[in-house]
């Protein structure tokens, strides 16, 4: 198991070939597939649903890091699991149950993952942090690619590992937004270990593989 994850998410990638980018990915060393579902309700925009996770199930063997930015998430858990969702994430603000979801997203055998807007504070994930393989943090507002890292969410991802580490938690604790060979640093000090990227791998000057390649660079040196 790598220490590090990056995790490329196919928000900026070429929906003409999107098969063939997730194939350059994965040759390219990427650990995971983030995958951004949205609704176009509990954020703005919206994307991709269960069909685009089968497509993509298909086009690859790496897991499949399913973000869902969608109100109700209960409804559509077992359709994204039998779609071949490898973790299902979601909200904390969407959840009014969340252990009760948690619990329903582990029965489906899918890998369970909280996460929480930059307005939500730490404490609110805590009665889910047992439950959790994985929790991501937004480090920008959620809806599209392509924004500003918020540096004022360190704080948050240093209160999070420190309560992961009180409970012996082997979770990976995820950032997502603004992740670049300039930030990556900064959230890998405060304690993440497993990282998003869109722009910055699908929209790198020199590719795909140089985009995955410079993140890792950042992260390990
Ligand atoms: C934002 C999504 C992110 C987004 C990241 O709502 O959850 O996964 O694709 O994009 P970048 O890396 O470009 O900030
Ligand atoms: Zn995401």
């Amino acid at each position: 198991m790598k220490s590090y994850i990056i995790a490329p998410s196919i928000l900026s990638a070429d929906f003409t070939r999107l098969g063939e980018q997730i194939a350059e990915a994965e040759s390219a060393g990427a650990d995971w597939i983030h995958m951004d579902v949205m609704d176009g309700h509990f954020v703005p925009n919206l994307t991709m649903g269960p069909v685009v996770v089968e497509a993509c199930r298909r086009a690859t063997s790496l897991p499949l890091d399913v973000h869902l930015m969608i109100e109700h998430p209960e409804n559509l858990l077992e359709a994204f699991a039998q779609a071949g969702a490898s973790s299902l994430i979601v909200h904390v603000e969407t959840c009014p149950d969340i252990t009760g979801t948690l619990k329903t997203i582990r029965s489906l055998g899918c890998k369970a993952g909280v996460t929480l807007n930059p307005a939500t504070p730490a404490s609110d994930i805590e009665p889910a942090l047992m439950l959790v393989d994985q929790v991501l943090v937004m480090t920008v507002h959620p809806g599209y690619s392509g924004q500003e890292f918020m540096p004022e969410i360190l704080i948050k991802v240093a209160e999070i590992r420190r309560r992961l580490d009180e409970s012996h938690s082997p979770a990976w604790l995820e950032v997502d937004g603004g992740i670049t060979a300039a930030t990556i640093s900064r959230v890998r000090e405060a304690g993440a270990n497993a990282f998003v990227a869109a722009n910055a791998i699908f929209h790198h000057p020199d590719g795909i593989a140089a985009g995955i390649r410079s993140l890792r660079k950042a992260v390990t040196t």
